[in-house]
């Protein structure tokens, strides 16, 4: 009787497993027969009304359409996931040829653009890129250069300390005496980086900004060298039709030395806004190696001349593209920024 009933259940159940539909049915199919309400666990629970030689051989059935209906059950599982991955895949199918979503592109930071043209100009006439650190000691920063401990030049220069020793350098000069430390003339080179001075911040001043360093040193080089090669960048930069004026000024580490200023591009020198009425506007400093300078680099004055100059990037930058505040270049707006 519990034999027959037990077959029964076993042929419906698998009956009913291979044509369940989803996951779901089939989960309530393994309940409805094998969960503790189950209608085979009600059989096993009648067990007990049964004769002591027949118990272990309908135990043995029960346990049998057990195990074989939770194989049918965990086949038909396996079954299903398979089929919903494949429907996941083929839903997750890329076609190439949609259109993509436009990203936005950046660019050149105008301070990136103006520096890179200037160190295509020095290449073209056979100079090198150097740099140096940022965090320099007094030594290069000032001693080497002809400003000692005390020197009036330091005061327009003031920076951050680290120690009494180690400063942010004020200005990229430091970079001649270690280029001239570790290399023999001829020497062309241009150093450009960031330079600290503690400054309050405005319109035209900044406690971080950008230099570009000059330094040609070899056999014969005179004033003449220094205003030619001057002129080129400046033509070059800012048009053809630009003249340069050299100016007298003095930095302990040239000598002579010169202010360079050139032609109002926007008046042509006849003097306006941009200009403040003069017709030119200074952009760097320069001059002839100080000899006590070259000596600090290793090199024998006696034998070897040099010039020297320094731009502010962030000047030339402004004079070229008629920007009135410096703190525009730092503030990274995009509406600023997106107009180069
Ligand atoms: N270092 C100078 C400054 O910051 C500029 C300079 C460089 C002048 C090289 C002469 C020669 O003002």
């Amino acid at each position: 009787m519990i034999k027959s009933q037990l077959e029964s259940i076993r042929q419906a159940a698998a009956e009913k497993i291979a044509s369940a539909e989803d996951r779901a049915e089939l989960e309530s199919l393994r309940v409805a027969y094998l969960g503790k309400k189950g209608e085979l666990t009600a059989i096993l629970k009648q067990m007990g009304g049964l004769s002591a030689e027949e118990r272990p051989v309908v135990g043995q059935l029960a346990n049998e359409a057990r195990t074989y209906l939770e194989e049918l059950i965990a086949l038909s599982l396996q079954r299903f996931k398979s089929l919903e991955k494949n429907a996941r895949l083929a839903g997750e199918t890329i076609d190439v040829t949609m259109p993509g979503t436009p990203v936005p592109r950046g660019h050149k930071h105008p301070l990136s653009i103006v520096l890179d043209e200037v160190k295509e100009i020095f290449l073209g006439m056979g100079f090198s890129v150097a740099s140096g650190p940022e965090v320099e000691l007094d030594y290069y920063n000032f001693e080497a250069l002809n400003i000692p401990p005390g020197h009036p030049a330091r005061d327009t220069q003031d920076t951050f300390y680290i120690t009494e020793n180690i400063l942010l350098r004020t200005q990229t000069s430091p970079v001649q005496i270690r280029y001239m430390e570790s290399h023999k003339p001829p020497i062309r080179i241009i150093a450009p980086g960031r330079v600290y001075r503690s400054d309050a911040v405005d319109a035209t001043h900044s406690p971080l900004f950008h230099q570009i360093e000059g330094l040609v040193v070899d056999r014969g080089i005179t004033m003449g060298d220094l205003k030619a090669c001057l002129e080129a960048l400046a033509k070059e930069l800012f048009g053809q039709a630009t003249k340069i004026r050299l100016r007298p000024h003095h930095f302990p580490f040239t000598e002579p030395s010169c202010e360079v200023d050139v032609s109002c591009f926007r008046c042509g020198g006849e003097g306006c806004s941009m200009c403040k009425g003069e017709g030119w506007i200074e952009i760097l400093g320069a001059g002839m190696v100080h000899p006590q300078v070259l000596r600090n680099g290793g090199i024998d004055p006696g034998e070897f001349s040099g010039f020297a100059f320094g731009v502010g990037l962030e000047r030339i930058v402004m004079a070229r593209y008629r920007i009135d505040d410096l703190r525009l270049f730092y503030e990274n707006d995009i509406r600023f920024l997106s107009q180069f």
